[in-house]
């Protein structure tokens, strides 16, 4: 068990430590069943004395109701003890995963963060159950039932002793055979999980592309893999019950003769060696129970290793003691800016990036696929840090800032964008918990999404499901947009979010920021030159460089590509309107 891990049990400390002093209680209690029945049998039968199997009969249903108490008492306190932990521990994951950068996530793929979540935390809940219920009950049983059977006959004892370091080690070594076959299907069980979500995920696409076929057949493959390795796990521990059992039959055998023979020499009585049968199937048990526990011990392990490998990610981005809490204005400034998805030494997607952009300044940015726009504006709130150089908001380096008031100034409508299930309402007020009805409207009028929100039944009750998948692309777009509104921020960045609405809402879209939030600094990345042409600046991105920065009048004698670019677009007519 991993102590560091252990530190999310917390307040499930008193039941897990109860658990084992109750188990404890039970074992005392048991062990002293088997005396009664040798008692019963010696004394009361051999004499026929009814009154005294009378005696001991109830005595021996009061232990045994007594054991049956402490044994469901330990049960239950393991169980909130275990599921207690297995919360907090979930609790504490999701914890950590919040304070993760952009570049902590692409560390980590979503179904492994999931599978952790889940069957990971399973794992390791169950073998803390199990630790605390049966690990304490091994030891204290096979003990005692040594201390009782060595009282009666101490050759049956000497026997009993060398049998369990060999019963143990055997059913060790199974377990230890087993290991390394359960933790690869834990393995493909993160391919498993991947190929599912990716697959509910994305239904509508399998559809379209009617890959259904294609689909199933890369489930089975996994699955079979799956299957394979489980299978050959469980061979490998379905060796323990029949070990088990040819070591009992040897034992009981064996006692038989020495038992039976000592009954003939008159040393000992019939009922003492049913006890002694008794404490030997008991140890036995205990043995078997212990390697139970082992197999589960090494799969958590693996669980835990998981598991700590998102506890032990440092989260790129913590705030500084003394982070600047107060953005001044929307002035934002590139200073040689490198930057890598790799990090240090890494491809730079960005290089060499100079840039001042005035505060309040309309800017557009255009470029081919992969250029780098997405990259340049994420550097802006901070969803990822620079590798090398500076970018400074309001004329302070970002990273002086405190994270939640620079993500709350600087506002991005990201070109991968989700709405979350819940009314529109609650949609758009994730920009602003407590804005009111009236502000929300007021935003959604400014992101032209009043109008076709008004027409559905439930109008701003409306339900979101599924990430938006029941809204139109562009009704998507244009809530994101409203959503970022929300924020009043002092920076607003829509990166390719009019993509999907026409030219014409995309034109009111513009005008309505113009008249409504002339202070604010906007930065439209957009592939139609309409959307960017009567920005105050327009950068041209090209390959992870600034190509050219100027107005369209001035780009279109200096600069080839955003020519070339305008041309193509413009020709036969002004855009496609
Ligand atoms: N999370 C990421 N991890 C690693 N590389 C990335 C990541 N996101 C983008 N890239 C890479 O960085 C480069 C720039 O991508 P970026 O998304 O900034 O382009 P873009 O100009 O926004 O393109 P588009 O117009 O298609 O949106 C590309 O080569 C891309 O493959
Ligand atoms: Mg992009």
């Amino acid at each position: 068990m991993d102590k560091k891990l252990l530190r999310s049990v917390r307040e499930y400390k008193k039941q897990s430590f109860l658990t084992p002093v109750l188990v404890a209680a039970e074992v005392f209690v048991e062990v002293l069943i088997p005396i009664l029945m040798a008692k019963i049998i010696d004394v009361g039968i051999m004499n026929g004395d009814m009154a005294y199997i009378i005696k001991l009969g109830a005595l021996l249903v009061l232990l045994a109701v007594v054991a049956l108490f402490f044994g469901a008492k330990a049960g239950q306190l393991a169980a909130v003890a275990s599921s207690g932990y297995a919360k907090n521990l979930r609790h504490d994951i999701f914890y950590k995963i919040q304070d993760f950068s952009f570049g902590n996530i692409d560390h980590f793929s979503t179904p492994g963060l999931v599978t952790r979540l889940t069957t990971d935390i399973t794992n390791v809940q169950m073998a803390y159950m199990f630790t605390i219920r049966l690990l304490a009950r091994a030891p204290i049983m096979i003990v005692m039932s040594l201390i009782m059977t060595v009282t009666i006959s101490p050759a049956i004892a000497f026997m009993m002793l060398i049998t369990i370091p060999v019963l143990g080690g055997l059913l060790i070594f199974i377990a230890k055979k087993a290991h390394p076959h359960f933790i690869k299907v834990f393995d493909e069980y993160d391919e498993l999980n991947n190929v599912v979500q990716e697959n509910v995920n994305a239904a509508r696409v399998v559809k379209a592309y009617v890959r259904e076929d294609h689909e199933v057949e890369k489930f089975g493959k996994i699955s079979g893999i799956v299957f394979r390795l489980f299978t050959k796990a469980e061979k490998i521990v379905a060796w323990n019950s029949p070990t088990m059992q040819f070591t009992m039959y040897i034992v009981v055998l064996a006692m038989v003769l020495i038992g039976g023979e000592s009954i003939i020499s008159g040393d000992m009585l019939t009922g003492e060696l049913t006890s002694v049968i008794v404490y030997a199937l008991q140890i036995l048990t205990s043995l078997m129970m212990v390697s139970f526990v082992f197999v589960m011990i090494m799969i958590a392990e693996a669980s835990t290793e998981r598991i700590n490998e998102v506890l032990d990610e440092v989260p790129e981005m913590e705030d500084k003691a003394d982070a600047v809490t107060e953005v001044t204005n929307g002035d934002i400034e590139f200073e040689h800016v490198n930057f890598s998805y790799a990090g240090e030494g890494g491809n730079l997607s960005l290089k060499d990036v100079n840039l001042h952009i005035k505060s309040g300044q309309i800017v557009g940015i255009i470029g081919g696929t992969g250029s780098a726009k997405s990259t340049l504006v994420q550097l802006i709130p901070r969803l990822y840090d620079v590798t090398s150089g500076t970018v400074k908001v309001g004329g302070t380096d970002v990273r002086d800032y405190n994270l939640k008031a620079l993500r709350d100034q600087v506002s991005v409508v990201l070109q991968k964008n989700v709405l979350f299930t819940g009314s529109i309402y609650e949609n758009i007020r994730w920009g602003d918990e407590t804005a009111s009805d009236a502000e929300v409207e007021r935003v959604c009028k400014l992101a032209q999404a009043d109008g076709f929100i008004r027409e559905f039944p439930n109008q701003y009750e409306t339900m979101i499901v599924e990430g938006g998948n029941n809204v139109s692309g562009g009704q998507k777009q244009r809530l994101c947009i409203a959503r970022a509104l929300l924020k009043k921020p002092k920076i607003l960045i829509l990166d390719d979010s009019t993509s999907a609405v026409d030219t014409k809402t995309d034109a009111l879209i513009r005008q309505a920021f113009r008249e409504e939030i002339p202070d604010t600094t906007r930065i439209i990345i957009a592939q139609r030159v309409s959307s960017v042409e009567d920005a105050d600046v327009i950068i041209v991105m090209d390959k992870g460089e600034i190509s050219g920065i100027g107005t369209s009048e001035e780009l279109l004698k200096t600069n080839a590509i955003y020519r070339e670019v305008y041309e193509s677009q413009m020709k036969g007519g002004k855009d496609s309107e």
